[in-house]
Parts: structure tokens; sequence; C-alpha cells
């Protein structure tokens, strides 16, 4: 049986100057050495990129971009390309988060083409997905999540080399990000569980057995040990606990919880 890693990462938002977010990595950086098979990411704002990529050194922390244009340059006022986010030292780029649906209109479409310049340009997708709570309330979680999936992954499913197996999906609840209520770890099981089967269907035993499924939506130090012991629960995308290193530290130390 193939064994995952498991990854926690922080989605720092729009919050944080230069100066308060190489502050934040000084202080989680000398925590990851004693981790046992769990990988950390941080994601800063674009701001904050090349100095947190100093700052990181050779800790072993990961360095994620919150968004990215699909094109590689042009004319786009305000955008950031992949070629960029990778000279600023990122490997990872979050896409698809709902606060980009839902405030800036982003649709699957575009977070196909997204995931399709992130993995042509060789950055990892972290691909989020979720359902409201409206949606919740009326029966449609697992529609919505299929719908989701099958349309923002449209580019790697008809890719005839097929999903890579580094891709990350993030299922977030909706109603669970920035409120404070979080779903039950068997309450996320159940979908995360789904999305691994529509992996496998989608590609094959071999990438479902291997792509990383996080959780988000008000992760803590109280509900990490949780949701981490399930099956299908591969780490989490931590945001306003992210913002606080002692409490991201012991995210990262949810393993101790388990014991
Ligand atoms: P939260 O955010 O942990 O503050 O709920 C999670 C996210 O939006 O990724």
């Amino acid at each position: 049986m193939i064994k995952r890693r498991h990854l926690i990462a922080g989605n720092w938002k729009m919050n944080l100057d230069v100066k308060e977010s190489v502050k934040l990595v000084e202080s989680i950086a000398p925590h990851i050495a004693d981790l046992d098979e769990v990988d950390v990411l941080i994601a800063p704002p674009f701001t904050s990129l090349g100095a947190v990529n100093n700052a990181i050194g050779n800790s072993g922390i990961k360095l994620g971009a919150q968004n990215m244009h699909w094109e590689m340059n042009g004319a786009y006022t305000g955008e950031i390309s992949g070629p960029m986010l990778k000279e600023a030292g990122c490997t990872h780029v979050i896409l698809g988060h709902s606060e980009r649906r839902i405030l800036f209109k982003e649709t699957d479409d575009l977070i196909d083409l997204k995931v399709k310049a992130a993995v042509v340009q060789g950055l990892i997708p972290i691909l989020c997905i979720g359902e409201t709570l409206e949606e919740r309330e009326n029966g449609k979680t697992f529609d919505v999540i299929k719908n989701q999936l099958d349309n923002s992954l449209l580019y790697l499913r008809k890719n005839n080399a097929g999903m890579p197996v580094s891709t990350i999906l993030a299922y977030e609840p909706v109603w669970a990000i920035g409120t404070g209520r979080t779903a039950s770890g068997e309450q996320a099981q159940e979908v995360h569980h789904f999305i691994r089967k529509w992996i496998k269907e989608e590609f094959n035993d071999e990438t479902a057995a291997r792509v990383r499924i996080l959780y988000g939506g008000s992760v803590n130090p109280d509900n990490v040990a949780d949701l981490m012991s399930q099956p299908d629960i591969d780490g989490g995308l931590v945001g306003g606990a992210s913002l606080k290193a002692d409490l991201f530290i012991k995210i990262m130390h949810f393993q101790n919880k388990l014991l």
C-alpha cells in the first residue's frame, strides 16, 4: 500500500507585510526538523514571496502562491504568471480557492486554464473545491464536487499523460472557511473518499493512491488530529490559524496528538 505524506499548508491570504511575513517564517522554520513524514508549505501574498523564499533557506518549507494567470506574459494588468512565481521561488500554486470563485467570479473553465498552465510550466497546483452551505443543505454536495472536478480538471482528463501524481486537491467546504465551523472528521472523510473514487475512475488506481487531498476550513490545533486520522485526508489547508506561529506549529505537529 502506498503511504502518502501529510502536507500542512498555510494560506496567508491578503495578510502580513514583508517584515511580518519573514518573522512568521523564522518562527516556524526551527520546528520543521522534528516532523515525521509531514511536509509544510506556506502561501504568502505576492509581495512577500521573494523575502519569504530567502527566509525559508534550506529549512525544507515549501513555497506556494495563492493564484496565477494562465498566460506566460502579456497585457494582463495586475496579473502574475507561472514563470514569475517560479522565479520568486514557488513550487506550488493554490488555484480555484472559493474566495476566488465567489468574490472574483472565477469559473471552472478559467480554473482549468490555470491548472493546465501550472502543470505545463512546472508548478504543482493545489486545486480547491467545495460546496456552499445551501448546496450541502439541499443534498447537492457530491454533485457540486463532481462538477467542479470534471470541469476544473478538464485539461488533465483529456491529457494523454493524465494527472501528475504530485497534483494536490483541497476539499474546502465554503461554510467552514473562516467561520470557526469545521466539518467533522467523518463528514470530511465522506467527501475525500468520494474525490479519491473520482480520481480512480477518471485516471487510475496509482494516481488515486498517490494524489494528496487536503482538508480546509477552520482547521485548528483542537480539530486537526481528528481530521488527519481519517484515511483519505492527507493534510490541511489552513487559513486563519496559519497566521499565528504557535497555532500553526501545533497544527504541524498534529501527530503528537494522534499518539
Ligand atoms: P480558514 O481558511 O482556515 O481560515 O477557515 C481556510 C482556507 O480558506 O484555505
